[in-house]
Parts: structure tokens; C-alpha cells; sequence
């Protein structure tokens, strides 16, 4: 990774509160080398990212179709309460063609405002763990189970999340036909998989979604809340990686 580049990243991180993260790419030793007044360094995981196109993607012109016919569809969606008080309908965003999806949880206030996903602060912190483990924002699609804003960003209740992912979620993940999926919380977790189970269950472990390998990770508006949990979360990005390259 490019030391300037890095160390803007860790500046962010610190910005944020994060003061432990891991690096792929580069060993440890080489980034202590240029890190002055830096998070600490926990561990290395090279991994070299593979371009290797998929066997059974979609044509990028017939995903980009569908992710369109299915965004005009939420545009105008009142199939839950949450059409009274949202601004905009947040659907989702990034390539119709990534290796990578991310599933969060819902839109917040300034994803509401905006009618992008995950560009508040723990939207940054988002892009950082993923720009770190080797998946620049522009290459990854992110979306989230709810396309609209609950009041107050009050948990999404079972009533939104079975129209919103029967309608649009599921559609969504099968226009794009990924490598693999993170879902980041526990609601994207727990719809995704259909489970009840813990997050902290969840995480640290494969999973499959309609035969698409799934990684759990805890949400990062809650690793803002408890940034030691950074460490555990990074394991996760690192495992995300693992299972792409595995699959190279
Ligand atoms: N939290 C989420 O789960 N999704 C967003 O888009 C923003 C914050």
C-alpha cells in the first residue's frame, strides 16, 4: 500500500477513535517502519486481490438493468409505514458488477438526507476498514436491508425488513450475484441468514446466503461506540478477503 496513503488512512482511523487496527499488504515491520504517532500494528495479512471473473456473474449491462428497474420500484414504495417519514428512499450504491456487497442495517439521518448509504461518520469508518483490506468504495456495491430511514434510527421492525427484503434486498443481491457478502450488524446478519442468533455468535465464521459465501461483522456505528472491538472487527475484513482470494 502507498505510505502516504496509508498514513492518511491511519489518521482517519485515529480521527475516529480507532487506535488499533491490522494491515494487509504490507508486513509488520515495514509498517512500523513508517508509521510515526500511528495506531498500533497488530498483524499482517498479505493477500494479493484477484480480477478473476466469475463464472456465473450476470452481464454487468443486465445487472445495472435490474438494480435500475428494482431502484425506480423502492422510489415509489409504500409497502411499510416508513414512506411517511423518510426524505428519500436510500436503495443503494457502487459497482453492479462487485466481487464485494455490503449489507447494513438501515439509512441514518444523513443517508436519509442524501439518499446514499453509509456516508455519515460511521460510514467513514466503513470505507477506511474496507479501503484498508484491499476494496476501495468504488468497487464494492453497499446497500442496506431497509431502504428508508426509521424514526430516530430506531431498530427496523420485522414489519419493514420482510417487504423491504422480499422486494428488494433479495433482488438486489441476485442482479449482482457477488463473491461474497459482509453483512455489517446484527439485523443485516440475522435477515440475511434468517437467524435469531447473537452477532457475536454470527461473526468469526463462514456463512452461505443462496449458495454466495456471507462474513458477519459488528456494525460500525457500534465500533464507534467500542473502538476495541476494531481489532475483532478487522478480523473479519481480513476474512472477507480470504474467502475472495480463495476463490481465485
Ligand atoms: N447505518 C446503516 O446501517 N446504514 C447506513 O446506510 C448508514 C448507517
Amino acid at each position: 500500500m502507498d505510505r502516504v496513503l496509508l498514513r492518511r488512512y491511519l489518521r482517519q482511523f485515529a480521527d475516529l477513535g480507532v487506535d488499533e487496527i491490522c494491515l494487509d499488504a504490507m508486513s509488520a515491520a515495514e509498517a512500523v517502519a513508517v508509521l510515526t504517532n500511528a495506531p498500533t500494528v497488530l498483524t499482517n495479512a498479505p493477500a494479493a486481490r484477484t480480477n478473476a471473473p466469475a463464472a456465473q456473474t450476470p452481464p454487468v449491462g443486465e445487472a445495472a438493468n435490474r438494480l435500475s428497474v428494482l431502484a425506480d420500484t423502492a422510489a415509489g414504495c409504500t409497502l411499510c409505514g416508513l414512506h411517511t417519514t423518510r426524505s428519500t428512499v436510500v436503495f443503494g450504491e457502487g459497482s453492479p458488477s462487485a466481487d464485494v456487497v455490503v449489507v447494513g442495517e438501515a439509512p441514518g439521518q444523513e443517508e436519509d438526507r442524501t439518499g446514499r448509504p453509509f456516508v455519515g461518520r460511521a460510514g467513514r469508518l466503513l470505507d477506511l476498514m474496507l479501503a484498508s483490506a484491499g476494496f476501495p468504495r468504488a468497487e464494492v456495491y453497499i446497500c442496506n436491508v431497509l431502504k428508508c430511514r426509521p424514526p430516530d434510527n430506531r431498530n427496523p421492525l420485522p414489519e419493514e425488513v420482510r417487504p423491504c427484503t422480499t422486494n428488494f434486498l433479495h433482488g438486489q443481491l441476485e442482479a449482482i450475484s457477488p463473491r461474497v457478502l459482509l453483512a455489517v450488524g446484527k439485523f443485516a446478519a440475522q435477515a440475511l441468514l434468517d437467524s435469531q442468533e447473537a452477532i457475536g455468535r454470527l461473526r468469526g465464521s463462514v456463512h452461505t446466503y443462496r449458495d454466495t459465501p456471507l462474513v458477519v461483522t459488528y456494525h460500525p456505528a457500534y465500533l464507534l461506540r467500542s473502538p476495541q472491538m476494531a481489532r475483532v472487527a478487522w478480523q473479519d475484513f481480513q476474512l472477507v478477503r480470504k474467502v475472495l482470494d480463495e476463490q481465485a
